[in-house]
């Protein structure tokens, strides 16, 4: 099968371009071969030839969304809508991401996929209109949050490397999700493949208990206290303590998976051990 890849300079690009490249013709298109700012890009696409289009990519910036909404409302919505158009013109699988930020995470609990969404940041706005075109195109959207892997630092790897160092550690506490490993997402994407690429919206994090970023960094010290590691104190925060925040952050948006089970005919392993995994390879790569 030839995959085509969008975005695959940045971390889950990076990560399905590493894991199909072993066994499919992969055509990697980052931003300097398809530009989706630009307003051909669906017409761009016809220089490639693929049975499978995935669209990692997007203005994942909160701040930046909303200091350049029209950038992000091009990238973010009517660059899947034009990719969308293009699948379904051309018979092509599609498949993009979008993200539990299109919920506005008002009341605690677990999100299916047909809940109501309203997204509360120009980000979640823009990803919610580009999941629609694609959903409307009869194409599928994966939807996936708190994204960490070995591609690209994120904040699991933050709280590692200031403990390692030492350094006094605080993380929000108020705002709760479930992460999506990206090795983990790799392995779901190629079971979607596997099963005849279902359309429609999947929410693809993992399973485990609710979490917030101060229970991920707890989890990491006690991830080091284990390995023998001194660990430095950590600081409960709350959302409103964060002036860099300029954008709005939903508080509550972990998203429930029996869809993603019933396509993997098991549940999506739990956050705590694929992020010990992470860190046990973050730690011998050290
Ligand atoms: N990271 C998370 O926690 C998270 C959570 C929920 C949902 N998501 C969604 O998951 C998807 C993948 O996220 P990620 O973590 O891999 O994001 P990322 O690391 O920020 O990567 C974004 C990618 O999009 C590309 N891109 C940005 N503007 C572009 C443009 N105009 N034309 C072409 N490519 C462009 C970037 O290219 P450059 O390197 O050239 O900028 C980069 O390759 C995104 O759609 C995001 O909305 C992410």
């Amino acid at each position: 099968m030839r995959i085509a890849i969008t975005g695959t300079t940045g971390r889950v690009g990076r990560a399905l371009a590493r894991h199909f490249s072993l066994s499919h013709e992969v055509i990697e298109l980052p931003r300097s071969r398809l530009d989706l700012a630009s307003a051909d890009c669906g017409g761009r696409l016809a220089a490639w030839d693929f049975d499978v289009l995935m669209n990692p990519a997007g203005l994942t910036g909160l701040e930046q969304c909303e200091e350049d909404p029209e950038l992000a409302r091009r990238v973010n919505a009517a660059a899947p809508a034009a990719l969308a158009a293009f699948c379904r013109e051309r018979g092509t699988l599609l498949l993009h991401f979008s993200t539990d930020y299109v919920f506005d995470g008002r009341t605690p609990g677990l999100r299916s996929e047909e809940d109501a969404t309203a997204p509360l940041s120009v980000y979640g706005m823009t990803k919610r209109e580009g999941e629609r075109a694609v959903l409307d195109a009869g194409g599928t959207v994966m939807r996936i949050s708190w994204v960490f892997g070995p591609e690209k630092p994120a904040f699991p790897d933050q709280i590692l490397e200031r403990a390692l160092a030492g350094e006094e550690l605080a993380a929000v506490a108020d705002k709760e999700s479930r992460p999506t490993f990206t090795t983990d997402l790799a392995e779901w994407v190629a079971a979607w493949l596997a099963a005849g690429a279902p359309a429609g919206c999947f929410h693809a994090c993992s399973s485990g208990p609710v979490v917030s970023w101060h229970g991920i960094a707890v989890e990491i010290l006690a991830f080091l206290a284990e390995k023998g590691y001194a660990t430095p104190p950590l600081r409960a925060l709350s959302l409103d303590q964060m002036d860099s925040f300029r954008a709005p952050r939903p508080r509550h948006t972990a998203m429930a998976t029996e869809r993603l089970e019933r396509l993997l005919g098991r549940p999506p392993r739990d956050w705590r051990a694929a992020l010990r995994e992470h860190l046990e390879s973050r730690l011998i790569s050290r």
